[in-house]
């Protein structure tokens, strides 16, 4: 099974997600390590709980200093034998050094249709533009910031009175979803011999 390292730093619910759909008999891949750049993250406790190794590398004492944290990153994840790594919810930017490390073997999930909204506040976005859909994409990451080429969607529908938070519940059901999907789909493709 190809080994996947997930990136998180809050609730981690499509890390949980992509736990559980790894540890089915016939899932392509399975969660080897989930990192944390928050030791306060709720994400860390659901993994262990699931019989998930779990580390917290708080990028704090960092400062301006990236390198230094994904250094110690990087270390966790080789240490892991990951093979591919995949962002839920982690609210760091890559440095090109990490990107380019993992140049086809890293992929997140953005909860819009990307091109649109790339960035933060994406349902608010929505909302404000009178869309009628929205969704979530699973992406590869690249060095550009939500850029990457996208490997599968899912859309919702826009109601009425939806607010960001009703909105963000909905595409986060979608969320948990696709992402274990297209995950498998993506660790069958790219390691099928
Ligand atoms: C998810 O909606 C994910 O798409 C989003 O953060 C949430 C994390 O929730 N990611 C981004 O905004 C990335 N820029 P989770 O921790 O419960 O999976």
């Amino acid at each position: 099974r190809v080994r996947v390292a997930v990136l998180i730093s809050g609730a981690g619910s499509n890390m949980a997600a992509l736990i559980d759909a790894g540890q089915r008999p016939d899932a392509p891949y399975e969660v080897v390590l989930v990192v944390s750049n928050d030791p306060d993250a709720g994400g860390l406790a659901i993994a262990r709980a699931k019989g998930v190794a779990a580390v917290a590398i708080d990028h704090r004492p960092f400062g301006k200093d990236r390198a230094g944290h994904e250094a110690l990153v990087q270390a966790q994840l080789a240490a892991a034998e990951t093979q591919i790594v995949a962002l839920a919810g982690y609210m760091r930017l890559l440095t090109p050094w990490l990107v380019g490390r993992w140049a086809d073997r890293l992929v997140n999930i953005h909860p819009s249709l990307l091109p649109r909204y790339p960035g933060l506040d994406t349902h608010a976005r929505a909302l404000a533009a009178g869309d009628s859909v929205a969704g979530c994409t699973v992406h590869l990451v690249t060095e550009g910031v939500d850029e990457g080429p996208i490997l599968a969607q899912a859309q919702v529908s826009v109601l009425k009175d939806d607010t960001p938070t009703s909105l963000s519940q909905r595409v986060l059901a979608a969320e948990h979803a696709l992402y274990p999907e297209a995950l498998a789909r993506f660790c069958i493709d790219r390691f099928r011999p």
